[in-house]
């Protein structure tokens, strides 16, 4: 017989913690404290950030990288260097966070929603060319959980459409499609360095590109509408300061230099549990394609289908924590969902087109329902420690599975 869940009083598969995150230790501290001592804290007269760029650029298969205030701000920044215009629509997916769509509105332009594949939770090729229209622009597929998306499929509909692509590659530091990084696969990639990122700063954000002519055009819009050869006091276009600071780009410099083997750490681990958990019936962990050549698992994703593992969701995410294993259900709701976007309360944006507009018409139901009952999310930190980590989650999956007939009555007389 299988031992009780810590949830119904047994004991827990786990009590020591998994491995904390951020990381950080004497290299970092030397390089921040080095920043603070040099005097130079701004990015336009330290070393800093310039090295940064250059690195990662390196790193990402580009020959540009512009670092940012965060995340949100690259991908606005990215679109308008793409000369995205009033009224312009831009294909997103559903099933991403907030940033995905407020850049695409705070750029005076229209998200349209395409959903995702069931599979491996990152946007349909189909649904995507299905929302083409004449006004459609770009596409910002998101590399969801670190897995880049069918690149191939949509690069070929954007060569046919003539349209931008910007990968949001937020979760996808260090991830590669047929061997070639995120962040270089479209025309532009976004990249964020808060604090949960797998490269982080607390805050951050960059923009990649092999594009010089798009390269020119973010570092202009990053700094106030500056060019190179211009005086200080001088500025072509509307713009804005939106220049990642030293102190970040210390840190993110003695981060960087754990990346690489941390990315390989997280992969191992998360092909490991991926093939382990598969063998549950009802447990979906994220489908990989041959051509996702590296996982960066920002986070391990699978979908949990009730009727087949015998447990709604929601049950076995309070059975997987009991026994020690930090689990949650992800975005609640469909980006388009949103208040925000149900209300269309978008400030001064899109002041014309906002009638014509009703998200509430928006149709994705694999988005839908894995916000609703599927989604399970575990976080890349618990992927950064060792096998016989990977063997605790796995232990908890099964042992929850092995008691899904008690955690099932649990979860009834609960309702
Ligand atoms: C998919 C995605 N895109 C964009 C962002 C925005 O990044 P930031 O928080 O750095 O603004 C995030 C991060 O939280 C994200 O998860």
């Amino acid at each position: 017989m299988s031992p009780k869940l810590a949830l119904l009083g047994g004991s827990a598969i786990r009590r020591r913690p998994f491995t904390r995150w951020p990381i950080f230790g004497r290299s970092d501290e030397a390089r921040l404290l080095k920043s603070l001592r040099s005097g130079h804290w701004g990015k336009l007269s330290g070393p800093e950030v310039s090295t940064f760029e250059r690195r990662f650029a390196r790193m990402h298969g580009c020959r540009h990288a512009i670092g940012v205030v965060n995340g949100t701000v690259s991908l606005r920044l990215a679109l308008m260097a793409a000369g995205i215009e009033a009224g312009d629509e831009v294909i997103i997916p559903p099933y991403t966070f907030y940033s995905t769509g407020s850049a695409v509105l705070e750029t005076n332009a229209v998200p349209v929603f395409a959903d995702i594949d069931l599979n491996t939770f990152n946007l349909s090729p189909a649904a995507v060319e299905a929302n083409i229209t004449r006004r459609t622009r770009a596409i910002i597929p998101v590399h969801f959980a670190g897995q880049p998306a069918d690149m191939s499929a949509l690069m070929k509909l954007a060569r046919k459409h003539k349209l931008t692509v910007i990968e949001d590659s937020a979760h996808a530091h260090g991830a590669r499609h047929r061997n070639h990084p995120a962040g270089s696969l479209g025309h532009m990639g976004s990249f964020s360095f808060q604090s949960s990122k797998n490269l982080c700063a607390g805050e951050g954000g960059l923009i990649t590109t092999n594009d010089d002519a798009l390269a020119e055009r973010c570092r202009s819009l990053h700094n106030c509408g500056r060019i190179p050869e211009g005086a200080w006091y001088e500025h072509h276009i509307l713009a804005g300061n939106y220049r990642l600071g030293e102190f970040q780009g210390a840190i993110l410099n003695s981060q960087l230099d754990r990346l690489e083997s941390q990315t390989k750490t997280r992969d191992a681990n998360g092909q490991y549990l991926a093939s382990r958990l598969a063998q549950l019936p009802g447990l979906y962990p994220q489908k990989r394609p041959a051509a996702c050549t590296r996982h960066a698992y920002h986070l391990f994703m699978m979908r949990l289908d009730q009727d087949h593992f015998g447990v709604p969701r929601n049950a076995v995410l309070a059975a997987l924590r009991a026994e020690g294993i930090p689990a949650s259900g992800g975005y609640a709701i469909s980006l388009h969902r949103q208040p925000m976007f149900l209300s269309k309360a978008f400030g001064p944006y899109l002041p014309q087109g906002r009638a014509r507009l009703n998200y509430r018409k928006t149709h994705c139901p694999n988005s839908d329902l894995i916000c609703a009952r599927q989604g399970i999310w575990l976080e890349q930190r618990l992927f950064l420690g060792s096998r016989a980590d990977m063997n605790d989650i796995g232990r908890a999956f099964e042992k929850i599975h092995e008691n899904r007939c008690a955690l099932a009555a649990w979860a009834k007389r609960k309702r």
